[in-house]
């Protein structure tokens, strides 16, 4: 939510804010600016709109500067527009901001009793007058940071620039990432590792309360108590060539077909493939722990319901699931003894890290599942798990899914295993499962052809419904999430048994109705659902197996069938996710629609 980048050093910096901000604009993209300083003034450019647009009125209209930074935004306060658009500038501070400061109306009152006058309707321009007010007063740059520090409340990782100070950086950071990197003779700033991969991989992470005085030759950071503090240089391998398309059209369908591989890599992290055995990075005591509770939102909210179905019916631990937000204010009653599990890609996730934090002050084991490393769910929790899907930029969440749903998986197993609900050899079979499950996943993806057919049946409608039951009800809701994000079809997902108790009433020969049904326990039920469909006019497509086809071509179900191949319990959920996400890649592909940066989306939702 934001993205936001900082240089200082000896080179001229625009062009490469720039760059920098084309690996973030995965964190926002309806405005981007950058500003520099420049023959003792700010320079800055602002555009509308996603980064290019910056970049067309960069080269029309360069900026020089060996020190500035940069921003992409997606809005809280204020429409998209040049006004609004980062950097906010004064005649002595620029500033760039992720977060929200919360107090922002209080504090632009009083400044603008005070004389200052605002340009934009955001909050972060209290944080520049506010800046502006203590400097003019005579403080140092240090000091007037302090201070405005002390007055702004939320959450927020800010860079700011003062003017006549050519080499520093001021930075802070309260609730929303932000990492520093050593160059060699320069020193740069960014919302993740990924903007700073083509600059440096030694990265200093700020912890929460954190400040720095980051200059080119060196960085100073305080905590907040304003304690002189090291924060470790930690060495991050992450290739800049994960922030380009490599050949494909979009990142989304990038991310979809490297999902082989990444959930290979995530499986081979977790499970010896040669002995067949798990091989965890933690050691989760499953025995103690009386109560599993797990939280998170969007697609890897998905993941704990498929999770939930897993961990109670294969290790017989009791599994409640929550969105984050909701979690938060729910004052749920936590269990003693009982473990609170986390899932994200991002690891960022406002609403998710705040529950982590509940959860830890209600003194629950914390588990985290993330994909970025040194992320704040990954440094806080007690136990934490990284799925190798690695950096995923399309704002629809595919191959972080799938990972999460292994990991998930073999920390199922490895409870079933010490709770002793699964002998060695249905441990090992269930693994086998999994080793196998990158051939599987490289089989379903070569049958585009069928989701392209697909389609073009879903392109007309405006509604769809998806159904499923067991661990496929969640796959359900993550299909219609993703036909909604991308296409911008309004999509239900439902327990396939619940359809008759309501959305039933929606159903005509304009709504198509996707219905999941591998060959399992639940399958007969779900058939019999299809035939509700097809009794009041509904558009059936069956994604289902050969033993499926049988009994739908038995039973003469005029629906249409997608063939799966057959699949385990444990693995079909993860396969049956990956012909939704192509599906829905292919709709919005025939409307048109902007698959990687869906409107009014980001990637990362850092604010609440
Ligand atoms: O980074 P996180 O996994 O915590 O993000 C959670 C959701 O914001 C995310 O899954 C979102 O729903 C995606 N756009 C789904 O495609």
């Amino acid at each position: 939510m934001c993205g936001i980048v900082g240089i200082v050093g000896h080179q001229p910096v625009a062009q490469r804010l720039i760059d920098g901000l084309k690996r973030l604009e995965y964190r926002g993209y309806d405005s981007a600016g950058i500003a520099t300083l420049c023959q003792g003034d700010i320079a800055i450019r602002r555009a509308k709109g996603k980064l290019q647009a910056l970049q067309n009125l960069y080269d029309q209209d360069p900026i020089e500067g060996v020190i500035g930074i940069g921003h992409t935004r997606w809005a809280t306060h204020g429409v998209p527009s040049e006004a609004n658009a980062h950097p906010h500038i004064s005649d002595r501070v620029a500033v760039v901001h992720n977060g929200i400061i919360e107090n922002y109306a209080g504090l632009k009152e009083m400044l603008l009793n005070k004389g200052h006058q605002f340009a934009s309707q955001t909050d972060t321009e209290a944080v520049v007058h506010l800046m502006t007010d203590y400097l003019s007063q005579g403080n140092s740059p240090i000091e007037a940071l302090r201070r405005t520090l002390a007055d702004i409340e939320g959450a927020f990782a800010l860079v700011i620039l003062v003017k006549g100070v050519e080499d520093t950086l001021l930075v802070a950071r309260r609730g929303s990432p932000l990492v520093i990197g050593e160059g060699d003779g320069e020193s740069y700033v960014g919302s993740d590792a990924l903007v700073l991969a083509p600059w440096t991989q030694r990265l200093r992470y700020l912890e929460e309360g954190d400040y720095a005085i980051v200059s080119a030759q060196s960085i100073q950071i305080f905590n907040a108590q304003d304690q002189h503090v090291d924060r470790p240089v930690k060495t991050i391998n992450i290739s800049a060539d994960a922030a380009t398309k490599g050949g494909y059209d979009h990142f989304m369908l990038k991310e979809i077909f490297e999902q082989p591989t990444t959930v290979k890599d995530t499986v081979e992290s977790l499970i010896d493939s040669s002995a067949e055995t798990l091989n965890l990075p933690v050691d989760i005591d499953w025995n103690n722990i009386s109560k599993l509770t797990m939280i998170a939102c969007g697609t890897s909210y998905f993941s704990t319901a498929v999770a939930k179905y897993w961990f109670e019916m294969i290790a017989r631990i009791p599994v409640e699931i929550d969105i984050a937000s909701e979690f938060r204010y729910r004052e749920s009653p936590l269990p003693k003894g009982g473990a609170a599990l986390f899932i994200s890609q991002s690891g960022e996730t406002i609403d998710t890290l705040e529950a982590m934090k509940q959860a830890k002050a209600d003194h629950q084991t914390t588990i985290a599942i993330v994909n970025v490393a040194e992320s704040s769910m990954d440094r806080l929790a007690d136990f934490s798990v990284h799925t190798k899907a690695g950096p995923e930029i399309g704002v629809a969440s595919t191959k972080a899914f799938t990972a999460q749903l292994a990991v998930l998986a073999c920390l199922c197993l490895d409870a079933a295993q010490k709770r002793g609900t699964l002998t060695s050899s249905q441990v090992q079979d269930h693994i086998q499962h999994l080793l196998n499950l990158p051939n599987e996943i490289y089989g379903i993806l070569q049958k585009e052809a069928d989701y392209q057919q697909v389609a073009h049946r879903m392109q007309p409608a405006r509604d769809a419904l998806y159904l499923g039951r067991g661990t496929n009800f969640p796959i359900a809701m993550e299909g219609a999430l993703k036909l909604k994000e991308i296409s911008y079809i309004h999509a239900e997902g439902y327990a396939a048994g619940e359809m008759k108790h309501g959305p039933i009433a929606l159903i005509d020969d304009l709504m198509p109705v996707i219905v999941l049904a591998p060959h399992d326990k639940w399958m007969v039920k779900t058939l019999s659902n299809l035939q509700e469909v097809i009794a009041r006019g509904g558009i059936a497509i069956c994604f289902t197996d050969r033993l499926g086809r049988q009994h739908i071509e038995q039973d003469k179900i005029p629906a249409q069938i997608v063939e799966m191949p057959l699949s385990h319990p444990l693995t079909a959920p993860i396969l049956y996710a990956l012909p939704m996400q192509l599906l829905s890649y292919y709709t919005a592909l025939l409307k048109g629609t902007d698959v990687d940066q869906p409107r009014n989306l980001a990637k990362s939702v850092t604010v609440e």
